[in-house]
């Protein structure tokens, strides 16, 4: 029986999400191009991102940066020392492996946080050899992850490609606060390409050597910035959370905003966490049961972190809770170290004092997110495929369709088509039965239908499908852009559009 996987990697290649990249040639590992479904659904994420993650201040804003940096900035940011995973080789077939992932196939565990020390005592303990031909597993080493590049025609200029998305932030940090006339908190949001010489890219476009990141970086002043924010309007929210201790196990706790500032984080950490989670539950519609923010203790964080969440989503192909996404508190690590780096002071005055500001970071993976939406969309359920996507994020708002190829209606239909795409995502397919066409647009998310068959001629209406019911109502022609409208942003129900004719 196929997997969950094989079936969201069948969906995905036959209908135009995404595959390997350079799969004529066999494929290169860790790199994956996405069709025409997969870049609309990637850029409806990005722009719902961005419409909230920017709603969060008057004073947040895109920026788009250079990926390539010359090595002087990554050695003050701290990538080029610590930017590392654990490289394990076999001694006799030379295959590598990631230090953690090697441990974890043999504890069924996740193993974050572990020194190439820890890795060698664990490979002894458990006796652990090549998976693929049993040899010997040589001594772990770090293995920076950073892809270098040589600049400029000799190539002398080392540079390497960017790791994350942030660093552009930090660089521009000074220009943009000057630009915008010298107020915190200033957000500086970037969506764009990273990339890392990931050990073993695994696990489809979950584990990627290039990828697309969406960060948002908030300069603030750690002095004022809790009371700048409307803390308390999320105190008593419940967020799903599993503390560092806790996330072995596939579940979270309900607790509340309240509860995490008593026991130590700080008001506004938490108050973004608040944020983040309505863009998945509301936003993105994901089930409550499958989303939690995970700790990363001391050990597992990030270097340049004093707190550290993860986001997850729980994803059946990829056999539990996987992050997407993370919160992360890098305080004045990153502009303290361009200050010492660059040699230019990088404090700010904010009303009689200076300060070097903090950074909290919402940082997310694109692609990952797109999986995930696949992931939790996708449903064979009963022999009818249909693929769940959150309204206003499926790659076509709506099918049109004349129900037979004559008596007017392929006029009609083509007329609608062409009215609804001036500002909607509507596709027009007069192929095969009608119940293909439906079938069609239900497996790739669309989330209506539009039918133009012999009423419309004598009255003008059409009947318009929803996908998650399948059920139909009348709605008249000219009234169908704007119910539409309403219907994709939320702010009018199908079952209130009109009478139902048919209910599948
Ligand atoms: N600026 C902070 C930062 O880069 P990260 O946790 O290393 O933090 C942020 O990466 C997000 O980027 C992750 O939560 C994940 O969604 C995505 N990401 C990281 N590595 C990835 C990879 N190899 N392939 C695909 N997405 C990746």
């Amino acid at each position: 029986m196929a997997s969950r996987s094989d079936d969201l990697t069948s969906l995905s290649v036959r209908r135009g999400f995404l595959w390997p990249a350079v799969d004529l040639y066999g494929g290169f590992a860790g790199f994956y191009d996405y069709g025409h479904l997969g870049t609309a659904l990637k850029a409806k994420w990005e722009r719902a991102w961005t419409s909230t993650f920017l709603g969060l201040g008057d004073n947040y804003h895109r920026i788009d940066t250079a990926t390539i940096l010359p090595e002087a900035s990554l050695k003050a940011s701290g990538h080029v020392d610590h930017f590392t995973d654990i490289l394990v080789t076999c001694t006799r077939c030379k295959e590598t492996y990631r230090g953690d992932h090697i441990v974890e196939s043999v504890t069924h565990r996740e193993e974050e946080g572990l020194t190439p020390a820890d890795v060698d005592a664990k490979v002894r303990e458990l006796k652990i050899r090549c998976p693929k031909c049993k040899g010997e597993l040589g001594p772990a080493r770090p293995f920076n992850m950073m892809f270098p590049v040589g600049v400029g025609p000799l190539g002398v200029d080392r540079a390497y490609l960017r790791p994350e998305t942030a660093q552009g932030a930090f660089l521009n940090f000074k220009r943009e606060f000057e630009a915008l006339r010298r107020k915190l908190p200033m957000g500086l949001a970037i969506i764009g390409r990273a990339y890392r010489n990931e050990i073993s890219p695994r696990q489809g476009a979950y584990r990627m050597r290039e990828f697309v990141q969406a960060e948002l970086q908030i300069f603030f002043d750690p002095a004022t910035f809790d009371s700048q924010l409307p803390v308390a309007s999320v105190m008593g929210e419940p967020l799903r959370v599993a503390m560092a201790g806790e996330k072995h196990e596939p579940t979270a706790k309900d607790r509340t905003a309240r509860d995490l500032v008593a026991a130590g984080l700080p008001p506004f950490y938490v108050y973004h966490m608040a944020q983040v989670q309505r863009f998945y539950l509301d936003r993105l519609r994901v089930p409550r049961d499958r989303f939690r923010f995970a700790e990363l203790d001391e050990r597992e964080r990030a270097f340049y972190n004093k707190v550290h969440f993860d986001v997850q989503v729980l994803q059946d192909s990829l056999g539990g809770f996987r992050e997407v996404g993370g919160v992360h508190y890098r305080t004045d690590h990153d502009l303290a170290g361009h200050a010492a780096g660059s040699k230019n002071d990088l404090s700010v005055l904010v009303g009689d004092h200076k300060v070097v500001p903090h950074v909290l970071e919402l940082s997310f993976g694109v692609d990952r997110n797109v999986w995930a939406l696949l992931d939790l969309g996708y449903d064979v359920a009963g022999g009818r495929a249909v693929l769940r996507l959150p309204l206003g994020l499926s790659p076509i708002d709506v099918g049109v369709f004349p129900l037979l190829s004559k008596g007017g209606m392929p006029e009609r239909a083509e007329a609608l088509h062409a009215e609804l795409r001036r500002d909607l995502d509507a596709f027009y397919d007069d192929a095969g039965s009608i119940g293909k066409r439906y079938a069609r647009m239900d497996e790739i998310g669309t989330p209506f239908c539009a039918t133009v068959d012999h009423t419309t001629i004598e009255d003008g209406t059409v009947t318009l499908r929803e996908r998650d019911s399948s059920a139909q109502i009348r709605i008249p022609a000219d009234k169908l852009g704007p119910a539409l409208h309403d219907l994709l942003t939320g702010r009018a129900e199908f079952k209130h559009l009109g009478p139902t004719v048919v209910k599948n």
